[in-house]
């Protein structure tokens, strides 16, 4: 396939670019991944691609978010298909930094925002979301963009981004987007590859815990601790699902919600064998 996809593998090479794009006035828009990009990633590049002049993806695996060795030793990395999809989606540059080049030796800083890094997947992944911040910051900063896409799929890591740029008074608009889901409700994830057949019929139950919570909600229950009863109660159904947790909250700040008297989230974290999966949905 002939292409006009370019690539960069430093922060300075990509750099250089986005400011000469800035310069002649281009708009950019910048899809933050991790690679072994599936529909969820590309609803985002189709989502940015008629907003902007440029479009970027960053494919990155960073290290510093992994809180387990083992879950970032078996990232699927996937980098011809990736490239192809990406030429598929309209991207103009792919941002493939090395990890040398984001940590040098004598690497020391850190991003980190409180409070609502404390609560959901935060309790349970020491040091993720500072992994996350931190390297979010330093991909916004070599890529310069106008705008970055993130996915509702990783509610509380759309939030904290969002919090940070806010903050720290960073000049790109962050847009969250829907969850892109399987035909069964499945949210779609690299990790879904994981599963063995019968481990992804086992995954069901996360959907059905937030669509039968969304159900009540939507015929008037209004105190979460009932809605989130009945959600961990189909997650109890299936005994080879384990619970990480289970939550209703505040859909702005994360907090936990008693009753459903302003926008609230129901999050949630499941191990189905040795696979971790997250998902969560709106209840209003
Ligand atoms: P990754 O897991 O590759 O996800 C990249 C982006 O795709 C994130 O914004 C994520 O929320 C979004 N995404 C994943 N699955 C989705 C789905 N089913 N529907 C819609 N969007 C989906 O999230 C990361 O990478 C990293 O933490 C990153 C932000 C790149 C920082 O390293």
């Amino acid at each position: 396939m002939t292409d006009q996809l370019q690539v960069f593998n430093t922060p300075q090479e990509m750099r250089a670019f986005s400011a000469a794009a800035r310069a002649a006035g281009k708009r950019l828009a910048f899809v933050p991944t991790m690679g072994a990009l599936h529909a969820g990633h590309l609803s985002l590049l189709d989502y940015a691609r008629p907003l902007c002049d440029l479009l970027v993806v960053s494919i990155f695996v960073n290290p510093l978010q992994f809180d387990r060795q083992d879950d970032l030793d078996h990232y699927p990395r996937t980098w011809e298909a990736d490239r192809r999809l990406c030429a598929g989606h309209g991207a103009d540059v792919i941002y493939a930094p090395t990890p040398a080049s984001i940590y040098p030796e004598g690497f020391l800083t850190k991003v980190s925002v409180a409070n609502m890094t404390e609560g959901l997947c935060g309790a349970h992944r020491p040091g993720h979301f500072d992994g996350v911040t931190t390297v979010v910051l330093k991909l916004f900063n070599a890529v310069q963009p106008h705008l970055a896409a993130f996915g509702e799929k990783d509610f509380q890591q759309l939030s904290v981004i969002s919090r940070m740029a806010r903050d720290l008074d960073l000049d790109v608009r962050v847009v969250g987007r829907p969850t892109v889901r399987e035909a069964d409700g499945l949210a779609m994830s690299s990790r879904n590859a994981r599963l063995s057949p019968a481990e992804r019929a086992k995954a069901l139950c996360l959907w059905r815990a937030l669509s039968r919570a969304r159900s009540l909600a939507d015929a008037g229950q209004r105190e979460a601790a009932a809605l989130a009863a009945a959600a961990r109660a189909e997650i109890e159904a299936v005994p080879e699902a384990r619970l990480e947790y289970l939550e209703i909250v505040d859909a702005e700040n994360l907090e936990p919600l008693a009753t459903l008297d302003r926008p609230a989230r129901l999050c949630l974290a499941v191990w189905i064998g040795n696979t971790r999966l997250i998902d969560n949905l709106a209840l209003n």
